[in-house]
């Protein structure tokens, strides 16, 4: 009986404990208003369509003659979506596959078009029934600039110069006529052109000096010639920490003489945790989110290493660091077919996309842009399709909730929230950013990656009367959207008035919230 009451007593205090660690502590931030940083580039929210398993086959083409509902053969629902998030731009054809692109195979009448082979991507074939003017009809449609990337692995110099000019010279050139032929008889404004992708790697494993010579020659030849739409070109850079491409080209740019330029150099960086990828899409537990996530915040450091380089070279920032490669690759969906990087996305996901971005806007004077990857139905995806099916995924309603910050400029913040700790992992309880957009709204963005503890942060109103705006929460850190339940994590309205001058945002555990200060 004795030992029973104490049981009693004991288990009553562990439900004490419990419950009084799940309620929610009082954490304050504040904004520094008056010490505004650098514009957080729009072309931050850039993203990445590679032909690769049905991320353009099926996720954006299904062809005129789809019973799936399209314009000239891209589908309505995934346009009219993405419209929603305002990409600024969209990185194409690749990825490995540019390497072994030859945008002829590309133009013309489709049914003349030839059947090719995939060879990176599941091997598939690659019908090449989307090309240029089908890229360039999706950008549009969807409002977005286009990033192309030149074949710099198997590709040639004239194959890359022909490119250009059959886009964008106005002048009666042979090119330019078969353009006209082909159904655009303007110009087309390419708003960037990667020179090469990963050409330490898929794109030719060429050492840094034998790269920096191609891209010299790459970089001359591949001509801009709408002077009406500038056009910045982008030099392969860095695989995550290895710093041998970033000292090479930024080395060769300073030294560099009038007959080439660049404008920025790229760094791919996946949330993996080691290849090949093993970290799973769902059913994972909080040591397995702890890890992925200490993982992801390894980005600042990477940034700071490959910024350090740059800024020896080129102090005044003048190159930009684009990110054009990043986001969490997991282990495939099973099922899914090899090569075709097909995962589910959760509200870890989510977490993941908001902690880039955040590390994005905290170094906007260098990194000015970054591409997710990918769009659709590949990796960290926005939008997954099953035929007519579609969904948007938790790392989409990020996307989305953080369009105000796009081209805002920065305020800094002055956060001490302590720490989550699972075993060994360490992370920041709390991450935030502050912005103010072009009509002086103040916004914050708040993540909270503690899976297990609610938080109010109380935050100085600055003349404000309330806050409005969504929190993405989910009932658990592996909670996905799935097509016959596609909202289950979906943001949700959020307000709160200002009392004593202060405002109150409440973040659930593993959740998001994006709020405008109003007056
Ligand atoms: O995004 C998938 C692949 O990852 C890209 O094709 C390549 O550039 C990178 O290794």
């Amino acid at each position: 009986m004795k030992v029973a009451r104490i049981c009693f007593a004991l288990l009553a205090l562990a439900a004490t404990s419990v419950a009084s660690a799940r309620e929610a502590d009082t954490v304050s931030l504040q904004i520094q208003n008056d010490e505004p940083g650098a514009q957080i580039s729009r072309q931050l929210f850039g993203q990445f369509a590679e032909h690769l398993g049905r991320g353009i086959y099926e996720g954006i083409w299904v062809g005129p003659d789809s019973s799936i509902p399209n314009t000239r053969g891209i589908r309505n629902d995934v346009v009219a979506a993405l419209k929603e998030l305002r990409v600024p731009n969209v990185r194409w054809p690749g990825g490995c596959f540019a390497d072994e692109y030859h945008w002829r195979n590309g133009i013309g009448p489709i049914e003349q078009r030839p059947a090719t082979l995939n060879p990176n991507w599941g091997g598939v074939i690659e019908p090449n029934t989307f090309g240029t003017h089908e890229f360039m009809d999706f950008v549009r449609q969807i409002g977005a600039e286009a990033y192309l990337s030149v074949n710099v692995g198997s590709g040639t110099p004239q194959e890359a110069a022909d490119w250009l000019e059959y886009l964008t010279t106005d002048q009666p050139t042979a090119l330019a006529k078969q353009r006209a032929a082909n159904g655009h008889p303007e110009p087309f404004g390419i708003s960037f052109l990667g020179l090469g992708n990963e050409n330490w790697g898929c794109g030719g494993s060429m050492t840094p000096e034998h790269y920096v010579n191609l891209l010299k020659i790459f970089a001359r030849y591949s001509r801009n010639y709408n002077a009406k739409h500038p056009m910045l070109k982008i030099a392969v850079g860095p695989d995550t920490a290895d710093t041998s491409y970033t000292e090479a080209v930024m080395q060769a740019w300073k030294g560099r003489n009038w007959s080439w330029d660049i404008d920025g150099i790229s760094l791919h960086f996946y949330t993996v945790g080691g290849w090949p990828p093993k970290y799973l899409a769902t059913g994972f537990g909080e040591k397995e989110y702890a890890a992925l996530l200490a993982e992801t915040l390894r980005m600042d450091g990477l940034i700071r290493t490959h910024g350090a380089i740059m800024d020896k070279y080129d102090p005044e920032k003048k190159i930009a660091l684009v990110v054009d490669e990043w986001g969490a690759w997991l282990a495939p969906t099973e099922g899914s077919k090899e090569g075709f990087l097909e995962q589910q996305n959760s509200q870890r996901d989510a977490i993941i996309a908001a902690l880039n971005i955040n590390i994005f806007a905290r170094h906007a004077e260098r990194v000015r842009m970054a591409n997710i990857a990918q769009m659709v139905n590949v990796l960290q995806a926005m939008i997954l399709t099953d035929q007519e099916k579609i969904l948007l995924t938790p790392t989409y309603h990020v996307f989305r909730m953080y369009v105000p910050f796009q081209d805002a400029t920065f305020l800094p913040i002055k956060l001490e929230a302590g720490e989550y700790v699972y075993g060994e992992t360490s992370l920041p309880r709390l991450d935030a950013i502050a912005a103010k957009d072009k009509n002086d709204k103040m916004w914050l963005s708040i993540t909270n990656l503690d899976p297990n503890r609610p938080v109010q942060v109380e935050v100085p109103a600055l003349g404000a009367k309330r806050v409005r705006g969504e929190v993405l929460s989910a009932p658990r850190i592996d909670s996905v959207n799935t097509f016959a339940s596609p909202k289950v994590v979906t943001p949700q309205p959020f307000n709160a008035t200002a009392a004593k001058g202060k405002i109150i945002v409440k973040l659930p555990p593993h959740s998001i919230a994006v709020v405008a200060f109003e007056k």
